[in-house]
């Protein structure tokens, strides 16, 4: 006879929770793979929303990531206090906890709430823990109906296990990915330093050859000292270390900055830069010093593909429909095969013409796309050969 008996609760919760497990591990990629963690864990545990918070071992503190419901560009990156804090508690004991009223806890760190505007009724939180490594805090936040339960509890215990593993999972092969690609790019620079120094060696080089190889050497060293520098920045951007520091500023004081920054390279190069932007320029959060690499990366590259006489434009203007502000950085030079287009957000993709003319790692771009997704915003790009290139980003205004 079948069984027709339906399922008690936890075993169907747990059945999801296996669903979900399988589905986690599949995803490779840290930024999806952490938003459908907290969306699983609102679901399964029956809550309003539900966030994640990172450990940083080096500076033993927790920051924010991804949360479900609220916006993530304002808590990213927002450090949570090891001590005085729920989540802080949590990692610190590496066990689970219920709060019904945290805005009575001691422990309750007021400033998520002030920061996201809401009120948190009731917090269930659960350790990101692998077999050794503290990973971080996996909170659910209101639960929906009543009070969270040890049930509950015992569910997105199982989920936070899960989940740990997945995220450890999701770095290494990051990591293995940029290591291996690294090593690739820096073969070339590495094999002509080794012919220059073989040939500076060499007793009957001349001194004018001499002198090109130096010439050689002292390029590559500069391009493998630059290379590290962007590969750094990137890996750490891809992998969630690198944390946001988000802060008020002046949207429209930032783009004057930035155009009196390159303002000098311009000029060397005979190209004209304007700046236009519109007066309503909005103050807003997020993180100047990444912002401001982004827009300089992309006037470097308007002043680097450029052609004798051209222009270069600095746009900021707001999109009130839109609830969003762009920023256009064109210029009159080179332009890009439509071919390649797709492709130049790529890590250490350069598209073959310009390769041999001017300097450059390709890695310029791949940080700006990540500056601007973890902001929450998205870069496009058009571009017609010998006419020039736009580059237009669009920030959520808040
Ligand atoms: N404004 C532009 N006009 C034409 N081509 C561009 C422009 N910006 C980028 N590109 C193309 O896209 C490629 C990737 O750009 P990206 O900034 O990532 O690397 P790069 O400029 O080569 O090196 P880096 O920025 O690290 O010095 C460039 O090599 C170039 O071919
Ligand atoms: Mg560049």
């Amino acid at each position: 006879m079948p069984n027709n008996k339906p399922l008690s609760p936890l075993l169907s919760r747990y059945q999801r929770l296996i669903k979900i497990s399988r589905d986690l591990a599949s995803k490779l990629d840290l930024d999806i793979l952490l938003m459908e963690i907290v969306r699983a864990a609102a679901d399964i545990a029956n809550a309003e929303e539900a966030s994640i918070l990172l450990y940083d071992p080096i500076k033993e503190e927790l920051y924010f990531q991804t949360a479900t419901n609220i916006d993530t560009t304002l808590m990213r990156g927002m450090v949570v206090p090891l001590h005085n804090s729920i989540a802080g508690w949590i990692a610190r004991n590496r066990e689970p906890i219920i709060i019904d009223n945290p805005q009575e806890d001691k422990r309750h760190f007021g400033r998520v709430d002030k920061t996201t505007q809401m009120t948190s009724r009731s917090i269930l939180g659960v350790p990101l823990v692998t077999k050794e490594k503290m990973i971080g805090v996996l909170e659910a936040i209101n639960k929906k109906e009543g009070t969270f339960t040890p049930e509950d509890q015992e569910v997105l215990t199982a989920l936070g296990a899960q989940a740990a593993v997945a995220i450890e999972n999701s770095r290494l092969f990051q990591q293995s990915d940029l290591i291996g690609e690294f090593v690739h790019e820096i073969r070339t620079p590495l094999s002509s330093l080794g012919a220059a120094t073989h040939l500076l060696q060499h007793p009957r080089a001349s001194q004018e050859q001499k002198e090109k190889m130096l010439d050689i050497l002292h390029t590559e060293i500069d391009r493998l000292a630059e290379m590290s520098t962007a590969f750094l920045d990137l890996s750490r951007l891809e992998s969630g270390r690198s944390q946001f520091k988000i802060e008020k500023f002046d949207m429209g004081k930032l783009l004057i900055e930035c155009r009196d920054l390159v303002g000098k390279e311009a000029q060397e190069n005979h190209l004209d830069l304007l700046l236009e932007i519109s007066e309503d320029m909005p103050i807003v959060r997020a993180d100047h010093d990444k912002i401001k690499q982004a827009l300089l990366n992309l006037l470097n590259n308007a002043i680097k593909y450029n052609k004798e006489g051209g222009q270069i434009t600095l746009r900021g203007k707001v999109i009130l429909e839109e609830k969003e502000f762009l920023i256009e950085v064109s210029d009159t030079g080179v332009g890009i095969e439509k071919k390649h287009l797709a492709l130049i957000f790529e890590k250490f993709y350069r598209v073959p013409d310009h390769s041999d003319k001017v300097d450059g790692t390709g890695l310029g771009l791949s940080v700006v796309k990540q500056i601007i997704t973890g902001h929450g915003g998205r870069i496009n790009v058009e571009s017609e050969v010998g006419k020039g290139t736009t580059f237009t980003i669009h920030l959520p205004l808040l």
